[in-house]
Order: C-alpha cells, then sequence, then structure tokens
C-alpha cells in the first residue's frame, strides 16, 4: 500500500515550491515631485540551493530589489512568495519573525554595534528572537568559528579588519540558519584579496549549511562563481550569460 507515502507526500507541499518567487514586482519612489519607476513588472524565481549574482549600474535598483525580496520595502504592485507564502499578506508581527528567523541580510558597510564585541553583535538576531542568552552565546561561538573568527570573540569592530568586520556581519546574519541570505555589494569595500576571501565564505555558507544566496556585486570574480547571474536593466532582470 503506498497511501501512507501519498500522504506524508500531501503534508510537505513546501518541498516542491521554489524558496522565493518575486511575480510582477512594481516599484516607483516619489522623489520631489518626481516619479521614478525603479523596478517594473519584474519576475524572479530562486529554487533552493542556488547562488544568484545580481548586477547592474549603480542606481539601477539592484538595493531596491533586494529590499523588496527580503519584505523590508513593500512594492508599489506585485507579490513576493517565500515557500509559496505570500509575504506582503503576513501581519507585521508575523513579517518581523519572518525577517528575523528565515532571512540573512548582509550589507556593504558591516553596521555592527561599536560598543559590542564580535559574540554579542552575533548574538543580537538570537537574543531577539527571544533565545535564552546562554543558548544564543553558544549558537554564536560556533558560527564565529565557522567564519574562522574562533580566537576572536571578544574583539570590538574597531578591532577587526575590514574583512573580519564583514565576516562577523555574515555570522550575525546565519546565526539563526536562515534559509536565504541577501547581500548588498558585501565585498564593495574591501581589498581584491579581502573581498575573494570573503566570497569563498558565502560559497561555504551554500555549500556546507544550504543557505541560498541572493548578492547584489559589482565583482566580476564572485559573478562568474555564481550558479546564476542576472544583470537589472530598465526595471527588470536579464540573463547575464549567453547560450551554451
Ligand atoms: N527611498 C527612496 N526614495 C526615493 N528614491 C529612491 C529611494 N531608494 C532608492 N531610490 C532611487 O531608486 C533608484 C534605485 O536605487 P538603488 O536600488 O539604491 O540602486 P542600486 O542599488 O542599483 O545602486 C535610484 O534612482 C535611487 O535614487
Ligand atoms: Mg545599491
Amino acid at each position: 500500500m503506498n497511501d501512507g507515502s501519498a500522504a506524508a507526500r500531501a503534508v510537505q507541499p513546501a518541498g516542491n515550491k521554489p524558496l522565493i518567487e518575486a511575480r510582477g514586482i512594481v516599484k516607483d519612489f516619489h522623489d520631489a515631485g518626481r516619479e521614478i519607476h525603479v523596478l517594473r513588472d519584474l519576475d524572479l524565481t530562486v529554487p533552493a540551493g542556488e547562488e544568484i549574482a545580481i548586477v547592474g549600474q549603480s542606481g539601477v535598483g539592484k538595493s531596491t530589489l533586494l529590499y523588496v525580496l527580503g519584505s523590508m520595502e513593500t512594492p508599489t504592485a506585485g507579490k513576493v512568495f517565500f515557500e509559496g507564502q505570500d509575504l506582503f499578506a503576513l501581519d507585521p508581527v508575523a513579517l518581523a519573525e519572518f525577517r528575523n528567523r528565515r532571512l540573512g541580510f548582509v550589507f556593504q558597510f558591516h553596521y555592527l554595534l561599536a560598543d559590542f564585541d564580535a559574540l554579542e553583535n552575533t548574538m543580537m538576531p538570537a537574543l531577539i528572537a527571544r533565545m535564552p542568552d546562554p543558548q544564543a552565546r553558544v549558537r554564536a561561538k560556533e558560527v564565529l568559528e565557522f567564519v574562522g573568527l574562533g580566537d576572536k570573540l571578544h574583539r570590538r569592530p574597531a578591532e577587526l579588519s575590514g574583512g573580519e568586520q564583514q565576516r562577523v556581519a555574515v555570522a550575525r546574519a546565519v546565526v539563526l540558519h536562515p534559509r536565504l541570505v541577501l547581500a548588498d555589494e558585501p565585498t564593495g569595500n574591501l581589498d581584491p584579496h579581502t573581498a575573494d576571501e570573503v566570497h569563498e565564505l558565502f560559497h561555504v555558507l551554500n555549500r556546507d549549511l544550504g543557505i541560498t544566496l541572493v548578492v547584489a556585486t559589482h565583482n566580476e570574480r564572485l559573478m562568474k562563481r555564481m550558479s546564476r547571474a542576472l544583470r537589472l536593466h530598465d526595471g527588470k532582470l536579464y540573463d547575464e550569460r549567453q547560450g551554451p
């Protein structure tokens, strides 16, 4: 009898859905009486496990797209689905919980808190999720070891190099083991060698932790290593790579 396995499949429908799916995204800004059409009926489907680079000229809307995908910015029109769930249909509490637990965000500037050490900065999302302090501390230590900073837990941001600061920002983004990490030009401020090391870290997150990545970048080397590169142009995405 295979009724049992059919029933088992029926209760796990999310497994077949893309991790994140954007449909018909429009984003307009009103700036000094002028309307700017940044995203124009944009679609994007990201299966779990992918590593996507978003490229495009400065001002084209890469950050806006990442913010919409991460639900930090509400689109003028269109929907974003995370494992089939319409994000903008969630109430504010559920949406905040989604951002805290399911999503990691890494910015160009690390935004670490200057008065707190690497461990405390990394613990923040876990404490916000109301994880007990000792447990959050253990989790943060593990993830800092994972990003290669096990010996610098008690350094403050000013006592770390640019690459190390960005590693702490990555550790903070993944401390709650999110499914998705969105990164906005995460190595834009780093020298090429340090940038490569941080890129390698992103690949390790993908390979070893199964984290799906969407990264806005100008970095050609990073772009080439991602499973897909999409160019944002005139408010839509185009596959950057020509045919085989
Ligand atoms: N909050 C805002 N208000 C008005 N205009 C904005 C706002 N955020 C972004 N823009 C405009 O939207 C366009 C896209 O910006 P952005 O997404 O930051 O581009 P990119 O990240 O590709 O450089 C730019 O013209 C920018 O000035
Ligand atoms: Mg930007």
